[in-house]
């Protein structure tokens, strides 16, 4: 790797020499406000951010986009989804975004606004007329998407970022990760244009495209997103709450992060619950223990349940072992015995596989469940 570029990526990810010109922001922003650094250098980047369900992937997008904005560049999120299904829907979809995202950076020029106005309703990468259906079955006009970009960013003379959440979505059109690879990789080779694709998906995302498209894979600098470290899960509740009067006890935000283990759903499942029953101006660790019952329970209706419901009977089965057992982690053959399900190993399979496993395999054979808020559940619907 070139040497300057290496070094460029370190200085993005050394959080602590930005951190001082980071006031405001949430710790795991900083690596990616770096990564704006290397890209108005010129020497691009494409990232992939990669990690479990409600382990912030959207959120540090949309942070990351108001961030970037701030520092002049352009920025578009693209929630992909099932109508995201076809080549030219998911081409239209990036320039029409874009277009519409980049309007307000075009200021008070008249020209830029009208040229992105119209590139944003005109856009069309199909043949005149194709059915909704039809546009699975045809390829989209590849060289016009191409120059589209190229022509946002000639006009409006800024970086621009265009960002993919559930890039998962993208395994569903076929060749589409590739594409999009030889695409980016080309207009960022052109003079003068900054543009950076972010892609953002589950952890397995890079396996999955690995079998669709090795050099896809290697376009793209991953960023594994885990839970909130202490000082993560201190911001997450504190922030929020900035000129309300309203405080967290440090105690409190303590147990918040050993009962969440810092995952930022549960963090903030905590600390809505606690704001919204709050009595006076200071949550303290008496007012956690008096509502967590009332806490579990709406996590119970929001997402155990669901998750809970779906499992089959030998499923709960197992689930139950770790119950019963009274241990937070298992074997296989302790599970088999707990349970008195035959073929253990094939549901273990399924309860610790993608895409929202409710068993971590925490080395070979053993087995907890994914988290010890979901432990607690299944100790309550046994009661
Ligand atoms: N930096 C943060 N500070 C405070 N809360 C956060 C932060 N990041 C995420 N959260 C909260 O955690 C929850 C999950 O976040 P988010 O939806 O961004 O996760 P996700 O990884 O995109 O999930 P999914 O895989 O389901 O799409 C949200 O309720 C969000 O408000
Ligand atoms: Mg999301």
């Amino acid at each position: 790797m070139e040497k300057r570029l290496r070094w460029l990526i370190r200085t993005a990810l050394n959080t602590r020499s930005l951190r001082k010109n980071l006031p405001d922001g949430y710790t795991r922003l900083r690596s990616l406000i770096g990564f704006l650094q290397i890209l108005s250098t010129g020497i691009l980047k494409n990232l992939a951010i990669l990690g479990g369900w409600g382990i912030g992937k959207t959120s540090l997008l949309r942070t990351f986009k108001h961030r970037a904005e701030h520092r002049n560049c352009a920025a578009t999120i693209i929630e992909l989804g099932e109508s995201t299904d076809s080549f030219i829907a998911l081409f239209e979809t990036i320039t029409r975004s874009l277009a519409k995202d980049a309007t307000p950076m075009s200021g008070a020029a008249v020209k830029i606004r009208e040229f992105l106005e119209g590139l944003s309703l005109s856009v069309n990468y199909g043949p005149v007329g194709i059915s909704y259906s039809d546009k699975k079955k045809v390829n989209p006009d590849m060289f016009r998407f191409k120059e589209d970009l190229i022509s946002i960013s000639g006009t409006l003379d800024v970086p621009y970022l265009i960002m993919l959440d559930n890039a998962e979505q993208l395994l569903a059109i076929k060749g589409a990760i590739f594409e999009l690879r030889n695409i980016f990789q080309m207009i960022q080779s052109a003079d003068g244009i900054r543009c950076m694709l972010i892609l953002s998906g589950k952890e397995t995302l890079f396996a999955d495209m690995r079998s669709a498209s090795e050099p896809a894979v290697r376009f793209f600098w991953g960023i594994d997103l885990g839970p909130f470290s202490r000082e993560e899960t201190y911001e997450a509740i504190t922030k929020p709450l900035t000129g309300t009067g309203i405080v967290f006890e440090d105690a409190c935000m303590d147990r918040i992060f050993e009962l969440t283990r810092g995952h930022p759903y549960f963090v903030q499942v905590f600390a809505y619950n606690l704001f919204s029953s709050k009595t006076g101006v200071r949550i303290t660790v008496a007012d956690l223990e008096q509502n967590f019952s009332r806490i579990l329970a709406y996590l119970g209706k929001r997402l155990f349940e669901s998750i809970y419901s779906r499992t089959s009977q030998n499923e709960r089965k197992i689930l139950q072992a770790f119950v019963l057992s009274h241990k937070d982690l298992l074997s296989n053959t302790e599970i088999a015995e707990l349970s008195g399900v035959k073929s253990v190993n094939i549901y273990l399979k399924n309860l610790s596989g993608s895409p929202a496993p409710l068993l971590s395999r925490v080395e070979r054979g053993k087995y907890s469940l994914f988290h010890p808020l979901f432990a607690e559940y299944l100790k309550n619907i046994r009661s």
